[in-house]
Order: C-alpha cells, then structure tokens, then sequence
C-alpha cells in the first residue's frame, strides 16, 4: 500500500528517495512524489504512475537538496492522478507532507477549514492535514507542536512525514495505525514506512508506536506523543540483507518466493525441532504455554492468504488438540462485539505484520482481556510487537504482492504449534517422533515438487486463455483449494473459486462442462476415495480434471486429465506441499498471459487500511 520514504542530513536526498520509493514498490500503488526544500521554498514532484516516471521529472528539474520527503500512493480517497497524488501543501506551499492511512473525520475537519477560508486542491483526506498543521503554525506554534496539536483533531490512522521552509532543519514523523520507522545514521537520519527502504544506508532503527511523534534533525531526534509527553526510544539493529530483499537472478520476486520454499520452510524449522523429546521447542510461546495447553478455545483471524492458513490450522487444532477452534475473517472479527470468555486464545496471523484488519481485530480482542498470539514474518510488526506472545514464521522477505512462501511457513509454525501442544497433552512420545522426523523431510520433498517445475509449465500453456477455474479438496485440503484459486485470481485475472468437493453437488456443478478446468487437490488420506467419486463425478460432466495426487497414486491416471504428481506425508503437513504446484500453475498461467505477476492491478502487498 502507500510507501514513505524521508532523508534529513548531507547529502542529495533525491537517489535516497527515489531508491527507497523503488524499495517500495512491492507495496502496489498508482502514483509517485517527493518534496525538497531547494534554497528556503519547497519543490513538489509528483504524478500519477510509477517511480521511474518520478525519477525522470526530478532529473529533468535538475534540483537538490540534504533534506526531502517521498510517497507511494494507493487511492482511497479521489482518483490516481496529479493533483491526488501526494506530497500535500498548505496553500502557501510551506508546510508539505506525506500520508499514508485514512483520516476518518475528514470531512468534519474540511468543512470546519472551509469556513476559516481554506480551499482545497484535491480530492483527498490528506490534504485536510496541511491546512490543519496551517492553522496552529499561524497561531504561534513550531512546526513539531503544530503537527501534535493537529493530530490530536484527527480520527484514524496515519504515518505521517512533513516538511515546512518555515523550519527548514527538521523533518516530522508520526504514526497511529501505519508503521513509521526512523532510521538512525552518522550525521543524517531517514525514515521510511518499512526498514527495506532504508537498510541500504543504516541498520540501526527506532520503530515509532502509536501516537508518537518524532522531530527528527540531521544530527538526532525526539519522540513525544500527540499529549506532549516526552519519550524515550529503543534502537534496534534489523538483521535483512540487500540479497534477501533483491530478485536473486529469477525474473519475478514471486518465482523466487516460490522456489525458495525448501530453505524458507528450513528456516521457519531452524532450531525448533527435538528429536529425542519428539516434540518442538518455540521460545516465543513459552510464557502462555501453560494457558494454550488448558485453552477451552482457539479463535485464529486473519485475512485473505493468511486466513486460509487459519482454516488449515484449525484441521490440525482439532485433529491433535481436541480444541475446538473457529477461524475468521479479521475484518468481521472486529466489528461484530465478538463473544471473548475466559480460557479463549486468540491468533492473528500475518505475513506483514501490519494488515489494518487484523491488527485492529487484535486491538479489540485485547480491549476484551483476551490472549493474543502474534503469528507474523515481519519482525518487529505492529501485530508482532502488540501481542501478547508470539511466533516469528522467519519466511524471509516476501515482496511479490500473492503470498505463496508465507504460507508455507505459517502452515510450518502451526504445525510446530500443535506438536508443541499436543505432547504437553496426550500424544505419546512415539507419535510425537514419527511426526519430527516428517518434518525433516519438508525441505527435501519441496524440492521434488519444484522440480515439476516444466510439467506445470506446460499444463499453463494449455489453460492460459481459460476465462473460469474450480478448485476442490477436502479435509485438510480444501483450504488449500480456497488458495489456489485466490492465487489464480489475483494474479492472472481468470475467474477462480475454491469449494470443498463434496459441496460440488450443491451447486458449482451447474458451471460444468467441457470447457471448464477443475482442479482437484486429491492426495492419498483419508478421503481419497470420495474425492475419487467426485473427480467422477467431475468426468461424468465432460470437465477437464486437473489433479494434484500422491506420488505413487497410478489409479488416478486413468481418470485425470492432468495429473501432478507429490511426495507423501502425514495428513497435518500435505498442505503444505499440495499447494506448491498451484503456486506454479497460477505463475505460469499470469506469465504466459504476459501479466505483472509481482504488482498485481489493484492489489497492495500490506494493505494498512480497512
Ligand atoms: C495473498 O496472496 C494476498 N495478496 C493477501 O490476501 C494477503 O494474504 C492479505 O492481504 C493478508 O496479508 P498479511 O498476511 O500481510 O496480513
């Protein structure tokens, strides 16, 4: 979603900027701009489209400054164009600033500023900030003040970064619900809306919380919250690397996201198996494990991909734990007075860390005096610090906008979780080993399923210009249907649901016929053989049955159009390889389709508003 970027010390902001904007444009968003302070004025580049653009029209300007603010935007508010595009000024275009977040009284705030005699440029909820930040500077105030007194008229979320030639020395930061991280250099210091817009230039971080405020100047900074308290700040040394954040010779962040997977679903592993114990070892947990053991009730939230790794969670809840466990949407969670008792722990789950649903979800549930578990791979996240306890998924960075290593991973941790669990209940040490040892196997058994890589690729080449696609599992595997086709969907603009297969009958059957392509996750478990009936089913209609099935499973070559061919493993852990190969096919199919597979249109990789 919209990105920040800001640079106060030495040197010429503008490659900073436009490097970090670049670092940024995983997010997803639809317009670029920056704001300098070039001998006592204030110089806007902006516009709709993408930072390379941006990059031409400062170059052709040929202005500089050691002092600057840059944006990525993603509309909420008005369309993508020029004037929408921020930065955003006062009138006198002395006071600039940079938003990302929505400013839920807006329209209040404009009205009120109307009838001071304000008027308005643009379409959008940030520029109300401006005029606002005009009103106490007017009164008096400085420039950190001003925007602190502003603040505290405002309802909702914001990062924030402002500018003003009236105080051409410092540089403002603030946060309420979108992350805001300043990062602490020799002489200059920078902020940015994510640390992989800054770690090229310093590792050592000061992440913002909620109502704070930051004055940041060449040489330090200051923290107070919008009440004015002083406060004193950490900082801490983020431990990425240029490499882990960079393509790695693959054409896409998500091939290699998807190639990745042997060593993402290591590292979520690394040091957290005990083989002689039969069991897993997850330090994060270790305060409430007590409570997780007795819990009368899991409630797990989340939204889209990471949703679906609730809904696997809750197979492996219930198999192992005997508790029950209801999964649901974040965005539902928060808004419907959910019913929190005494004995319930409550998981978010999140590749980011920093979904605006999920953490307000959590913020609620923690209002209720519930447990909340942090499920993240963004270290140092707003659900990640917010939590009462929690678990690191260590995926590693995911840049391409469709979650496919995350997954993998989350899917790991809940594993790791229920084993945990399960033997402080009753499974025996035995069973406990036998399922330590499949996970030794993961790694390996990924690498099998890559290696399909071309099969996939050519069963593409055949669906690409395919306008619908079902997906159908069961058990276990029908979440991973519900991925699969999210995965189609977002990326290559086909037409794709998810259904448990049993529930065909009840409708999508109708949508059958030659021309349509379904795609069964048909392993051999426990429900093989009705999946088999409905695969059956499936032919009986004409449809093309695209199937993903157990390595030495002959029998479905002789039904299947299509089939894909995994290594076993127990039940709890066969997601976590059957979704593989639809990570790929939806790749593929996106690629031949001659799509952006890495910014899908319209979508954001952290959506941080609601
Ligand atoms: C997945 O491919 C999506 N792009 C999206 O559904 C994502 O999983 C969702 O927005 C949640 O994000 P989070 O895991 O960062 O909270």
């Amino acid at each position: 979603m919209c990105g920040i970027v800001g640079y106060i010390g030495y040197r010429d902001t503008n490659p900073i900027l436009i490097e970090g904007l670049k670092r940024l444009e995983y997010r997803g968003y639809d317009s670029a701009g920056v704001c300098i302070l070039v001998d006592g004025e204030t110089v806007i580049v902006k516009d709709k489209g993408k930072v390379s653009h941006l990059e031409s029209l400062l170059d052709a300007k040929n202005v500089h400054s050691t002092i600057g603010i840059g944006h990525t935007r993603w509309a909420t508010h008005g369309e993508p164009n020029f004037v929408n595009a921020h930065p955003h000024s006062n009138e006198e275009g002395d006071i600039v600033l940079i938003h990302n977040g929505i400013i839920e009284n807006f329209n209040t705030l404009k009205k009120s500023l109307i009838t001071q005699g304000y008027t308005f440029k643009s379409d959008t909820d940030t520029e109300v900030l401006a005029h606002l930040i005009d009103v106490f500077m007017k009164k008096g105030n400085k420039l950190f003040r001003a925007v602190r007194l502003a603040l505290s008229e405002v309802e909702g979320t914001y990062g924030l970064a402002v500018i003003s030639s009236r105080e051409p020395n410092i540089l403002i930061a603030a946060r309420k619900g979108s992350p805001l991280v300043i990062g602490v250099g020799d002489k200059e210091n920078f902020i940015a809306s994510d640390v992989s817009a800054l770690i090229t230039h310093t590792k050592q971080v000061v992440y913002l919380d909620d109502g704070e405020v930051a004055e940041i100047t060449a040489e330090g900074f200051r923290v107070k919250t919008v009440q004015d308290e002083e406060i004193s700040k950490e900082v801490t040394e983020v431990f990425l690397t240029l490499e882990e954040l960079d393509r790695g010779g693959y054409d896409t962040f998500m091939l290699k996201e998807i190639m990745e997977q042997p060593e993402s679903v290591l590292n979520s592993l690394r040091g957290r198996l005990l083989l002689d114990e039969g069991t897993s070892k997850l330090g994060g947990l270790e305060n409430v494990l007590d409570k997780l053991v007795t819990a009368k009730r899991f409630i797990l939230t989340a939204c889209g991909t990471s949703w679906h790794s609730g809904l696997v969670a809750e197979y492996m809840f219930e198999q192992y734990l005997r508790i029950p466990t209801e999964v649901e949407y974040a965005s539902e969670f928060r808004y419907r007075n959910p019913i929190i008792e005494p004995g319930d722990a409550i998981f978010f789950i999140s590749q980011s860390g920093e979904t605006a649903d999920t953490l307000a979800a959590m913020h609620e549930a923690k209002r209720k005096g519930a447990l909340c578990i942090g499920i993240c791979n963004g270290v140092g996240s707003s659900i990640a610090r917010d939590s009462d306890s929690g678990v690191y998924i260590h995926a590693g960075p995911e840049i391409g906008v469709a979650s496919t290593k995350a997954f993998t991973s989350q899917l790991t941790v809940f594993a790791l979780i229920t084993l945990l669990l399960a033997r402080k209940k009753d499974m025996s040490l035995a069973d406990g080993k036998i399922i330590v040892e499949e996970f030794k196997l993961l790694p390996g058994k990924i690498k099998k399923i890559l290696e399909l890589r071309s099969r996939i690729e050519e069963i593409a080449e055949v669906f690409k210009d395919t306008p619908n696609f079902l997906y159908l599992g069961r058990g276990y595997n029908f979440p991973v249907a519900l991925e699969g086709a999210l995965k189609l969907k977002e990326i290559s603009y086909i037409h794709a649901e998810g259904y448990p297969a049993a529930e065909m009958k009840h409708g999508p059957i109708a949508l059958v016929d030659k021309n349509m392509p379904v795609v069964f996750i048909a392993p051999k478990d426990s429900t093989y053989d009705k999946i088999n009936s409905n695969i059956q089913e499936i032919k009986a209609r004409k449809g093309i049955v695209i199937a993903i099935a157990t390595e030495d499973d002959d029998r479905i070559d002789t039904i299947a159009d299509y089939s894909i061919k995994i290594p076993g493993t127990i039940r709890m852990l066969t997601p976590i390889l059957s979704v593989i190969p639809l990570q790929l096919l939806a790749y593929f199919i996106a690629k031949k389709k001659g799509l952006n597979v890495d910014q899908p249109r319209n979508l954001a990789k952290s959506v941080t508003v609601e």
